[in-house]
Formats: C-alpha cells, structure tokens, sequence
C-alpha cells in the first residue's frame, strides 16, 4: 500500500561488517536487474508511492516505466544520504535515460522527484490515472517502441573530454554540502560517473563504502530519526486548532509551519506591526513552499492574525513564544487558564525555564508540557518535549503526537536547565566567546568549528539565534551549572547588539540580513580551538547522560543531530565519544582543565562507561 519499493532495510546495513560480502551483495542485485533487462520480451514498471534507492533501480532495468498519477508518487535514489551510492546498476542505467546533468543532480542531492517531474526528466514515460493503469502497460508492452533515451544533447555533457569540465563544475557545489573527508559517497557518484564506471566497479565502490564510518554514523542517524517519526505517530493529538502567542522570532514561525502543515492557527501578539509582519511573512513562505495558488490561499486562510486572543476559546492547543522571563510567562499562562477549554494542552517554549516554575502560575499544571523548537523552525527538525514534575502522561503524549502531526520529531526530556540541546550547546558557545575575549577573530572560531562538521560556526550561531537569548540561556543556566557568563557577551547585548535581527552582533549585517566579511582575523595558532570547543560540548553531552536529562545516550545524538545539524557524519556526540575512546577524552579534559581552569574538569559521567550503551531511544522516558 505504500508503494512501489521504498528501498532496501536500512537495518540489513548495520550487520554487514565485510566490505568484500557487500559487495557481493550489491551483485547479486545487479543480477537480478540484469535478468529483467535481459528478458526477450518488454518489461513495464507500474509505478505508485515510493520508488526509491534499490526500487528505483529496479524499475531502471524494466522496459518502460508508468507512474501513477498521484501526489504521493516519489521517485529518487537517497542513497548518498546514507553515506553510499546506489549499487544495482543504478548509477549506470539513469544518465543515459534522463541524460548526465539530471542524473549526476539526483544522485548527488539524493533529492526525491513527482511524477510529474520523472515525466519531465524522461525518468517514467508516462503519468497515467489508476483507472488506466493497466490499459496503457499493455499498450506500451505491444507498442515495440525502443527503451526511451535522453535526447543528444542532454547527453553532451558525458562526451569524454567535456567529463573532467563538468565534474569541476560540480566539486565546488559538493565540498559545501559534503567535504570528501567527512562525506566519501557523493564524490565516489561523480568518480563514477567521470570514468563511465561498470557495474563491476560500482558495486566493488558500494561495498568499500557500506562499511565506512561515514555511512554506518549515516544510518544510525537515520535509524534515530525513523524512531522518533514513530513515536509522533503512536498516539492521537485531538488538536485541530492551535493558538500561538507572541509573534516575534519563534512563535511566527512555529504559527506559520502548524498552519502549512494543516492546522488551523490564530496568531496573538501585543503589537499589531508585528502580526502584520508576520503575515506577511507567512504569505511569503506559503508561497514558495506550495507554489500553487489555490494552496497559499487556503493556506493563508488557515492562518489568522489575533490581537486580542480570540482564538484562546477555540483553541485544543496554545503555545506560549513571548520573552523569555518567568514572570511575564506566569501573568500570561494565568490569564490563559482562565479562557480556554478544560481540555485544551498548554505548552511553553521557553528555551530555559523550568516548567515546575511557569507552571506555579496554573490551577492545573498537568496540562502544560514544554514544546521546544529550534531555530529555524522551518529547517530543525527537532522538538524536545519537556516533561515538568507535574506534566501529565495524557498531556505528554499529546504533545508527542502533535509534533509527529506537524512534521518534526518528539524527543523527550526533563524539565531540566538548558533541557538536552541548549545545555549542551551553551558551553560550547560560551567556549568560543572566551576564544574572541582571548583575541581568536571571530571567523577562525567559525571556521574550525565548521572544518569539525558543524552546519555553522559558533559565533554565527550565537548571532542568529539572538544575543539577548544566549544571554537570558546563560544566565539561567549559569548557577545550576556552574556556567560562567562572559563579559563580551553582556556588553554586545548592552550595546544594544542582539545578532543578525538588530544588524549586529558579534559581525555585521547588511540590510538584507546578509552577513558582511569582517576585517581578516590575527590568528591565534599555539590555541586549540577545535579542541577547547569540541571537549566542551561533549563533556555537557556526557553530564546530561549522567544526569538522565534524556533516557539513553542514543537521545543525545538524535537530539544534537536534529537540533543543531551536529555532525551527522559523527553520527552525534554519543557516538563520536565511542570513536574516540572514553579514556582518551577524559585525559584530553584534564589536560585543559589544568591550562585553561575547571570548566574543563571531566564530568563524573566518564568514569560510568555503561552509560554509552545505546539503546536506540529505549522506551523508558527520562
Ligand atoms: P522575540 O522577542 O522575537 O518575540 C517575543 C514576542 O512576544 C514579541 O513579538 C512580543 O511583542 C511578544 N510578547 C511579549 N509579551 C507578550 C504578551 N504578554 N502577549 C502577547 N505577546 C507578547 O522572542 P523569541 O526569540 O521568539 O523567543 C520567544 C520564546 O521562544 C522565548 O521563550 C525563547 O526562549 C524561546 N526560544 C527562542 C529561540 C530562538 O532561537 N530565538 C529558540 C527556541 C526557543
């Protein structure tokens, strides 16, 4: 029912550990292909749902290819997205059909095509209603037409001397998304492809690759992220209409995405200019993501602008975005308890607070969960659900089923300080703060935190995310945890420089948000600046593991992965402290900790190596 051929088990990957047996396997697939490519008479693919990876390959080896006229048809090879490439004869049957640009795009990007785009590429010979379905395979079957070919010049860009060109063309492109040390896959797609690779070799580079450290951190990172999808889906929601409030940063986002995913939103802020932006906002983002008309109107129509907070009285579900302070949260929560339904969740995403102290302000606090997004909402797929003392399981599970419903993945924390991913990211930021007050340029920091794997520097981050709630983060977390707060950062928010949204924070934006190139850096080479940011990070990681913020250490790589692009090809913190060795960490912390101070005193969590047993997300909440 779900369609054509998703692709191979990706669990089948995990224990498969020889090179040489992978390899064989991948043969063994070409085999078959081959077998149906060699019929003596025409084969068709009748195409619905997914066609991915190895389904897609085996519909390449058919004749001609039917794709069902249905929006839900997606045809693809993902495979790069798990750190390989495809290895039944995928990567040699699609550039003459589609032609080598479309291919060498689809391989690379592992992107996923409608049918109406397969039409257009020549990837299916025809879109067809169901109800013709089997009437137009017959008719291709005895039609004797030749297997469709890209037309001559969609295959120019394969003529020999022109191969070396287009890969150059291509590389820059690549080295942004997947540097080849971290991420082999995508430029073993273009080695192939430059040397019209056999299937010989294609499933002898297969096998090599199924077995690196790159794809097994892929799959595990996959793996995680199907799991927690499935806990989105195992309970019901009851919500239908959400009510948002505070329209700034997150709350117009989050209001935004709800209603681009189906809910009904009202959206309620103090101020009218700032509903009115957000408006616009939305109708700007519901147009480039649905493209038809018809949808951005529905759309916009699910999506309505409440100044006085009208929609509290229908809404099955508020979530709370204002100021990140306790006492405005409380005032508001209050009034909030007194206009809604008995039914209706409550949630917080407050990004610090302890629920236990928000929730003070209610007759009933086991019906507030903290909803946790991150920034931006549209891009991290992540949402930690935070359990307070008092949350209740009803409330909780709701909470779960509603991100499941929007899209985005639940992952249970407890109410905690900083939750999973703030905490563990707060001392890595503050690290790189104390690297500008040493006198480290500010792009040196972003550059060798970006050369780790991270999706961006630390500093970038911090100024995208806003300097005034780094601050308020810090300084909430700074008695629990022992965090110190630098004073750069309190003298940039003084100033009045909050980061991107204000034009500038630690660099300078232009007016249309565009990050200007700062003076060039004085290195500081005798630091080790990857070293300082990184131990930090992950001795956090390791102090929220020992005190069971999350259940298990499988949750702080889902959470750091989805919640902060943490390098996935590290599979997450958890797993690249297994790669690494625990002995060898806690050494390198005590070394720092004896030349830069304690902050860099290893967490009792090092010497408890139990707690690194994975358990893929167990069950038992934290
Ligand atoms: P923001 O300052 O951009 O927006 C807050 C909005 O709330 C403003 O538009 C303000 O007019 C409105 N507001 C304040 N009091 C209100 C009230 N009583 N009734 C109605 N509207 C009111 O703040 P931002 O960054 O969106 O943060 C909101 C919350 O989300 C905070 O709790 C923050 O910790 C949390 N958060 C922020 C993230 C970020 O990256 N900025 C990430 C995750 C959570």
């Amino acid at each position: 029912a779900s369609g054509f051929i998703a692709g191979a088990d990706v669990r089948e990957f995990e224990r498969i550990t020889d090179p040489v047996r992978a390899t064989e396997l991948a043969q063994l697939g070409q085999q078959v292909c081959a077998r149906l490519a060699g019929l003596p008479f025409p084969s068709v693919a009748v195409i619905h749902g997914f066609c991915l990876g190895g389904g897609l390959e085996l519909a390449l080896a058919c004749t001609y290819r039917l794709a069902r006229e249905d929006s839900a048809t997606r045809l693809g090879l993902p495979e790069v997205r798990l750190g390989i490439h495809p290895g039944f004869a995928g990567s040699v049957r699609l550039p003459p059909l589609v032609g080598d640009l479309a291919a060498l795009d689809m391989m690379l990007t592992g992107r996923t095509v409608s049918a109406r785009e397969a039409r257009r590429l020549g990837l299916v010979d025809e879109i067809v209603p169901e109800r013709h379905l089997l009437h137009a395979a017959e008719t291709f079957l005895k039609s004797g037409k030749p297997r469709r070919k890209a037309p001559w010049y969609r295959q120019v860009p394969g003529w020999k001397p022109l191969r070396t060109l287009v890969v150059r063309l291509f590389a820059p492109r690549v080295r942004r998304k997947a540097p080849p040390d971290h991420y082999p896959a995508p430029w073993r797609v273009l080695d192939l492809w430059r040397e019209r690779a056999t299937e010989e070799q294609e499933a002898q580079s297969l096998g090599e690759l199924l077995v690196s450290r790159s794809s097994r951190n892929l799959v595990h990172v996959f793996l995680l992220g199907e799991e927690l999808k499935r806990r989105g889906k195992s309970q019901a929601h009851g919500v239908e209409h959400v009510h948002v409030i505070g329209a700034g940063v997150m709350g117009a986002d989050i209001a935004i995405w709800a209603a681009l995913k189906g809910f009904r939103v009202s959206l309620q802020d103090q101020k009218p200019e700032i509903l009115a932006r957000a408006m616009k906002k939305a109708h700007g983002f519901f147009k480039s993501k649905l493209k038809e008309p018809r949808a951005v109107q529905e759309a916009m129509d699910r999506f309505m602008p409440d100044l006085e907070g009208h929609g509290l009285k229908r809404a099955d579900l508020v979530i709370e975005a204002i100021v990140e302070q306790v006492e405005p949260k409380r005032e508001l929560f209050r009034l909030v308890e007194q206009k809604v339904r008995p039914q209706t969740l409550l949630a917080t995403n407050t990004s610090s607070i302890p629920l236990e102290e928000i929730g003070a302000a209610l007759k009933d606090p086991s019906r507030l969960v903290g909803l946790h997004f991150f920034n931006p909402v549209a891009q991290m797929q992540l949402v930690e659900i935070v359990r307070g003392a008092q949350s209740s399981e009803e409330s909780l599970a709701r909470a779960r089923a509603f991100t499941g419903a929007i899209e985005r993945l639940p992952l249970d924390v407890k109410s905690s300080p900083g939750f999973l991913v703030n905490r563990i990211l707060m001392p890595y930021l503050i690290e790189a703060v104390k690297l500008v007050e040493e006198g480290v340029g500010i792009t040196t920091i972003d550059q060798a935190a970006t050369e780790f794997g991270m999706p961006m520097g630390p500093i970038e981050l911090a100024d995208s995310v806003g300097l005034d709630i780094c601050l308020s983060v810090a300084e909430e977390l700074s008695e629990p945890l022992h965090m110190e707060v630098p004073d750069k950062l309190r003298e940039l928010v003084g100033q009045g420089h909050l980061g991107r949204k204000t034009g500038q924070g630690f660099y300078r934006y232009n007016a249309r948000g565009r990050r200007e190139s700062p003076p060039p850096d004085k290195t500081a080479a005798d630091i080790p600046i990857t070293e300082r940011l990184v131990l930090r990070l992950l001795n956090e990681a390791m102090a929220c593991l020992r005190a069971g913020v999350v259940a298990d250490a499988d949750a702080v790589d889902a959470g750091m992965v989805y919640g902060t692009g943490f390098a996935p090809f590290l599979g997450g913190p958890m797993s690249y402290i297994d790669s690494l060795g625990v002995t060898g960490i806690s050494h390198s912390l005590h070394r720092l900790s004896q030349e830069y101070g304690p902050r860099f005193k290893p967490d009792a969590g090092w010497s408890q190596p139990e707690l690194l047993q994975r358990h893929r997300l167990s069950s038992n909440p934290p």
